[in-house]
């Protein structure tokens, strides 16, 4: 195997440099240099793209069942993917130099912190099925314009876009929520992260021009229209990476579950979080330890907005859905305490321009990136004048994009 040089992790950028085709192309070419031309009797090399996501509303619920409106973005992992005709697996990524090598007799009961423990984690959740097809090895290389640890979900991104090419190499006749369970596996199970379901039925239910309408209580799903042509969405990056993330997230999972096992005796019935009723949790608060308190209170309003939100896209009420967003921001800052100062000056100069609805932390917050839903056509201006006022603060630009959805993992270029 040759030693390809890493590429440094992806930034924002405004527009990408090649289309997806392109990119993908190039991106099959770096699997060869990477991995060599094909042993007797692989496969061709196939690639795949998997997206990223953006949550408009429903922070931090779908871990207390909650309702969510996440909707995916075309910027993702590139996945180049040949089968082999022995046993090895071997998995490589264009940003780290750490290589993947076992057997899939042999692949590894714990994860090692590298990169690859979330393919790693998908794929002996694929070989747990029972007679599963994923009988033969593979080689796996890695890329993407996605960036890591920003809130767009690059890790689920990552583990559907394996469920998903795996799928389509190995013909595994997955449904697709099998590929959902297989990515949440790898997370939860494995790697280590108590997440919710969201992030990985954004990115594997994602339908152009709409965003997913997910209940986290019993994971139905619906996808309500969002008018692209009159509204984009524009993710405005702190560059903060999220320090202490994954620690303060499992924090804030235990804290939601003190707080529902505080307050479930005055909700006969409660299964979740999201079950108990704001005027019960005004009503108890007190009798929670005060942080406890605090993130019951956020769950609770932003159940209501959530379903508030709703009705604000079916009617097309845009800029009663834009004020929510500001309101979610709100809460998770002040209630949930999981924003950070970047984030709160990218909200505020985000709600200063004309054209912009609503602004909010996307993601789990603690750094990484803020969501504006905008009308179509404001995207020049906020460009420069968020740059302006964040540069102003913090001496740098924030990279900037805008989107309009995503048609979910797929194969390109076949
Ligand atoms: C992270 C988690 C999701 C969700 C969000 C907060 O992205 O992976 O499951 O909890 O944070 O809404």
């Amino acid at each position: 195997m040759s030693r390809p040089t890493t590429h440094p992790t992806p930034r924002l950028v405004r527009a990408p440099e090649f289309g997806t085709e392109e990119a993908l192309a190039a991106h099959a070419r770096l699997f060869v240099e990477r991995f060599g031309p094909a042993g007797d009797g692989a496969g061709d090399v196939r690639t795949f793209f998997s997206p990223g996501r953006v949550n408009l509303f429903g922070g931090h619920l779908d871990y207390n069942g909650g309702p969510v409106m996440p909707t995916a973005i075309d910027r993702g992992t590139f996945l180049a993917v040949r089968r082999r005709a022995d046993r090895t697996v071997r998995l490589a990524s264009v940003f780290d130099d750490d290589v993947f090598e076992g057997t899939l007799e042999a692949l590894p009961a714990a994860a090692s912190g590298r990169w690859y423990d979330y393919p790693l984690g998908v794929i002996r959740a694929l070989r747990s099925i029972p007679e599963t097809l994923l009988t033969d090895g593979f080689e796996i290389h890695f890329g993407g314009n996605l960036p890591v640890g920003a809130g767009l979900s690059s890790s689920a991104s990552i583990t559907v876009g394996t469920a998903f090419a795996l799928d389509a190499v190995f013909r595994l006749r997955l449904d697709p929520v099998e590929r959902v369970a297989a990515a949440l596996d790898s997370e939860r199970g494995f790697v280590g992260v108590h997440c919710g379901i969201m992030d990985p039925y954004a990115v594997g239910f994602a339908r152009p021009r709409h965003v997913l309408w997910l209940d986290c209580k019993d994971e139905s799903f619906e996808h309500l229209p969002l008018d692209f042509d009159r509204l984009v969405i524009g993710v405005f990056d702190t560059g903060v990476q999220r320090a202490l993330a994954r620690s303060e997230f499992n924090r804030r999972v235990a804290e939601c579950k003190a707080a529902f096992e505080g307050l479930r005796r005055h909700v006969p019935g409660a299964e979740v979080m999201r079950d108990v009723p704001l005027d019960v949790v005004e009503a108890h608060a007190g009798e929670l330890p005060p942080a406890v308190a605090k993130r019951a209170l956020h769950v609770a309003h932003e159940v209501t907005r959530t379903f508030a939100a709703r009705e604000a896209l079916l009617t097309e009420n845009f800029p009663a859905l834009g004020r929510a967003m500001l309101e979610t921001h709100a809460s998770l800052r002040d209630r949930y305490e999981c924003s950070c100062d970047e984030l709160d000056a990218l909200v505020d100069a985000a709600a200063n321009v004309e054209g912009v609805l609503g602004a909010r932390l996307t993601g789990a917050g603690f750094g990484g990136c803020v969501v504006a839903l905008m009308e179509a056509g404001a995207e020049d201006r906020a460009f420069v004048e968020v740059g302006d006022a964040y540069e102003a603060r913090y001496g740098r630009r924030p990279p900037a994009a805008f989107f309009r959805g995503d048609a979910g993992p797929r194969e390109v270029g076949a």
